[in-house]
């Protein structure tokens, strides 16, 4: 009898299956109400004294191997199931991917830049860290010129020469030094300026500036060029300009676009008035021009610049401009649906 149930103990430890089914089915042949462990356990009985110590040790053997065979063919099938899960429910939906956003000032960058490249502007770029001539001197901004307290500069402490420019006209500068007329450039970059930081003004912010130099370039022209950026950019057709002062250009001017007064928000933002200022611009300096090696008695031209955050704070109704650079998720995530 025990040689009976030790052939069993090897049957069970031999054994292997594939299936739920055939686990079951083999759980239900040794372990089941009516298997064969059950059946030795009613035997157990009509043994022998002597032979009751061994033959007990057997049965309790062979459960012990059912059980643990049981528990480890389960896990070997769950954990294959595991795996083939990878692909599993094909139908399932997939999973998002999600897109990132670009940030607004880049946005807007963008939407100017391609408005002026449609017209024949390319796109220029210069230092952040720049000279006194190319920030200052040779836009007409002499040494103790007055207007250059006009800009709070940061200068780079160990040079009075070296600062972070305040304007992106420095670049136009290096592109009148390289470039023969006719010129059409815009300049997108950061500025850097010692303000105290509100709502309204950051110490750093983003600047667009353009530049126009040909033969017999007019007053007129300017206006026109930039009634079309107006048109383009916010869809708005009425500019006024106001006179201005600028130590590059003379004349000089301030536009104003009329914003109108429809809603609430319109009555706030123009403070009732319904124009918003949004550029300067102004005819180039003749002593600009001759900075730059270009013969003022040939060539004149225009320019014009406008920073980025205020364009942008009016297209997007954003009341703070902290919030451009804190990099709130919350803030950015808006702008998912703009490129
Ligand atoms: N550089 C001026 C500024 O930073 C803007 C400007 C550019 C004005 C060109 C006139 C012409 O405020």
């Amino acid at each position: 009898m025990i040689d009976k149930i030790k052939g069993h103990i090897a049957d069970v430890e031999s054994f292997n299956a594939k299936t739920k089914d055939e686990i079951e089915a083999f759980r239900i042949k040794y372990l089941g109400k009516k298997g064969i462990l059950n059946e030795y356990f009613a035997e157990f009985r009509n043994v022998p004294n002597e032979e009751k110590k061994a033959f007990g040790q057997a049965i309790n053997e062979l459960k012990t191997a059912a059980q643990d065979k049981v528990t480890a063919l389960k896990e070997e099938l769950e954990n294959s199931q595991e795996e083939k899960g990878v692909y599993g429910d094909l139908s399932r939906p997939g999973e998002p991917v999600e897109i990132g956003s670009r940030h607004p000032i880049s946005i807007v960058k963008n939407q100017i830049t391609e408005i002026f490249s449609n017209i024949g502007f390319n796109v220029s770029e210069g230092p952040e860290m720049e000279d006194d001539w190319h920030n200052f001197t040779a836009l007409n901004l002499p040494e103790y010129h007055p207007a250059r307290d006009m800009q709070d500069t940061f200068f780079i402490q160990t040079d009075p020469d070296i600062l972070l420019r305040t304007h992106t006209s420095s670049v136009q500068v290096r592109y009148m030094e390289e470039n023969k007329p006719p010129i059409r450039t815009i300049s997108p970059g950061r500025v850097f300026r010692n303000e105290a930081i509100s709502a309204r003004s950051h110490c750093i912010f983003h600047q667009v500036e353009g530049l126009y130099i040909d033969k017999d370039v007019s007053f007129a022209d300017m206006k026109q060029t930039i009634l079309y950026f107006t048109k383009q950019l916010f869809g708005k057709s009425k500019i006024r300009l106001r006179p201005s002062y600028f130590p590059f250009t003379e004349p000089s001017a301030e536009v104003d676009v009329y914003w109108g007064l429809e809603t609430e928000t319109d009555y706030r933002i123009t403070k009732g008035t319904g124009w918003l200022e949004i550029m300067g611009c102004g005819m180039v300096d003749p002593n600009v021009l001759r900075n730059c090696n270009i013969d003022p008695q040939e060539y004149s031209g225009f320019a014009f610049g406008m920073g980025i955050e205020r364009i942008a704070m009016l297209l997007y109704q954003i009341e703070d401009i902290r919030m451009f650079y804190e990099n709130d998720i919350r803030f950015l995530e808006q702008f998912k649906s703009a490129l």
